[in-house]
């Protein structure tokens, strides 16, 4: 990362195994701001159920915004310029955009918005985001819709995990020392809320990608 940080960044409320938590950054204007877009980005590139390289169906439905999508399928994980179909993914929405500015102090814009759509019971196993270039650049991670259960580990596999309820309008950053813990999402509260329709859990993930 060849920048400095632009002074003025909102204080985390929390801090939990080095990621940084915003609770309610987002209120609920903003929110329903943020989701209108992430609606339009999704009837442009519809939400798909990737599957792994060993031929197992996530049940997260995925789909992205940016110059980046991150797709997953028997081939394996990777940074795609186009959505499965072959559409170009849409740009990622202005008020995402202003979030990701505001929030890590960056002028650098992030490359790619992943969306992760939870329903039916979906959810994610502990994993680590490894797939970009630079790991000195940090992720910043949006909550939006039912609550979920989200687990931390360590940059190292196995050893203890904490975990926490993200609800609709929370933050969190990953960065610096942070930026490679293992997590995932154990459970969503289905019915929780009304903020995405057909309900739901929408997480957006913001990455640098090169
Ligand atoms: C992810 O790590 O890709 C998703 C995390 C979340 O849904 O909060
Ligand atoms: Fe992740």
């Amino acid at each position: 990362m060849s920048e400095t940080e632009r002074p003025g960044r909102p204080v985390p409320g929390l801090v939990v195994r080095g990621v940084e938590i915003f609770p309610g950054l987002l209120d609920s204007a903003a929110q329903a701001g943020i989701m209108a877009e992430i609606a339009a980005v999704m009837s442009a590139a519809p939400p798909v159920q990737p599957e792994t390289r060993f031929g197992r169906k996530m049940s997260v439905r995925m789909t992205s915004a940016g110059k980046y999508g991150w797709v997953s399928d028997r081939r394996g994980y990777r940074y795609e310029t186009r959505h499965p179909s072959g559409v170009a993914w849409p740009p990622i929405p202005a008020p995402v955009l202003t979030l990701w500015h505001r929030v890590t102090g960056l002028a650098r814009a992030p490359d790619c918005c992943l969306v992760n759509l939870y329903r039916d019971g979906a959810k994610m196993g502990l994993h680590q985001d490894r797939d970009e270039a630079d790991f000195s650049w940090p992720i910043l991670s949006v909550s939006l819709g039912d609550e979920a259960r989200f687990r931390i580990g360590d940059v190292t596999r196995g050893g203890p995990t904490e975990s926490l309820w993200l609800k609709s309008g929370d933050v969190l950053a990953m960065r610096g020392p942070a930026r490679l813990v293992h997590h995932g999402i154990d459970r969503v509260r289905g019915g929780s809320s009304t903020m995405i329709e057909g309900g739901g859990r929408i997480n957006l993930t913001l990455r640098v990608v090169d």
